[in-house]
């Protein structure tokens, strides 16, 4: 080959893996692109389980705000999961309290797929919904549900953002005991997973500090009916009455102590010191008293702003636990943005290793996905508002 064509074919080559290399480059490019188009935003789909009807149903829509607040204001935000923008959506079901509706909801949502499950809000059915929820991987976030069972399984997808039964019940009875000093104590729960759990631990903790229990009653079923109950208490000559279930049947109980004239202190567990008790109490409710989980709100750094933002959205006030479902939710969220992943399988380790300050107090779990530090406070009824007294733990 003569000296000028061997360079012109050198200049070919040149020329010809330059282009080469030029089409490669924008062909990723182009590619990369492509694929980000493809991949658009990220869709992650909570699920909800909680009464949307029945007689908890206020609670439960209470509770859905809660959750629907913290999914609108991260969406606002735009947060990436990964490289992606992460657009959350609530999938709500109702599980009317019932423990079987509860297990066909979790099942519904496990079918589907969702990320995290933010429920359920009854102990009787989030400890049958848990197992399934394990069984699927899926987190399941207890904001509402405080029986210490629900966390005390050995499962790995597990978690509560609410102080358990164990510690509200357990400061209830050193309280009765030791600074209310109650020498005849009753005790009504309503044979709920969630109200007969907490007056078991209630009745153990007052005799642990020297107390002496003179009735154990319990409600007959959703009755709301305590003649027969009130009558036994009154013989027994009670000083102090604890009230383990919600407020409505705590209203219907502290009336009825009113007509009998049972002249014991009435105190609730968690699940009476909201304005469902005092509406419908009425004057009988006045000077009651209840522990309820966490700090009062309007003490809490971001409490203020949260009830706000709630009005402003919902229209309505908080009734009890939306702040809760609020810090469930962000709990799952922040996980996910940590891990990068919606992924439960991937994003699992950064929930279990949470640690922020939520509507509610610091969030962060203890090994078996309790919540580490949950505070308990003794509300009390004056001049027909529920009034903090004293805040124990947290
Ligand atoms: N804390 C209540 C329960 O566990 C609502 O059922």
């Amino acid at each position: 080959m003569s000296l000028a064509a061997t360079l012109r074919s050198a200049a070919a080559q040149v020329f010809v893996k330059r282009t080469a290399t030029l089409a490669a480059a924008l062909m990723l490019t182009l590619g990369v692109n492509a694929l980000a188009e493809a991949a658009g935003p990220l869709n992650v789909r909570i699920g909800f389980v909680a009464p949307l009807s029945g007689d908890y149903a206020n609670y439960g829509h209470d509770l859905q705000n809660g959750a629907q607040l913290a999914l609108d204001e991260a969406n606002a935000q735009n947060l990436k999961i990964g490289d992606q923008t992460a657009h959350f959506e609530l999938v709500p079901l109702d599980d009317r309290s019932d423990p079987r509706l509860g297990v066909q909801a979790a099942a519904t949502l496990a079918n589907q797929g969702v990320a995290a499950v933010i429920g359920h809000f009854n102990s009787g059915t989030a400890i049958p919904a848990s197992r399934i929820y394990e069984s699927a991987g899926i987190p399941m976030i207890s904001p509402a549900a405080t029986n210490p069972v629900i966390t005390s399984q050995g499962f790995a997808n597990t978690f509560m953002v609410i102080a358990n039964d164990a510690q509200n019940a357990g400061v209830a009875g050193a309280w009765a005991v030791d600074v209310l000093k109650a020498k005849r104590v009753a005790i009504v729960d309503d044979r709920s997973a969630f109200g007969q759990g907490e007056a078991d631990v209630f009745e153990r903790t007052v005799r642990e500090h020297g107390g002496n229990v003179v009735a154990r009653e319990f409600a007959e079923g959703v009755s709301d009916d305590f003649g027969p109950q009130l009558a036994r208490i009154k013989a027994a000559n009670a000083d102090l009455l604890y009230f383990g279930g919600l407020a409505r049947q705590g209203a219907a109980l502290v009336k009825q102590m009113k007509e009998r004239s049972v002249n014991a202190q009435f105190v609730g567990g968690g699940g009476v010191a909201n304005p469902d008790f005092t509406q419908a109490a009425g004057a009988a409710g006045e000077g009651a008293m209840a522990w309820e989980y966490g700090r009062p709100l309007a003490q809490l750094p971001d409490g203020p702003r949260f009830e706000q933002a709630f009005k402003n959205r919902f229209g309505t006030g908080v009734l009890a636990y939306a702040p809760f479902g609020y810090d469930a939710a962000w709990a799952a969220i922040h996980a996910m943005v940590n891990a990068k992943s919606a992924k439960p399988e991937v994003y699992r380790p950064a929930l279990k290793a949470i640690t922020f300050d939520g509507v509610t107090g610091h969030i962060a779990f203890e090994q078996d996905g309790s919540l580490k530090n949950g505070a308990s406070t003794l509300w009390q009824v004056k001049k027909g508002v529920w009034t903090p007294v004293v805040t124990r733990g947290g």
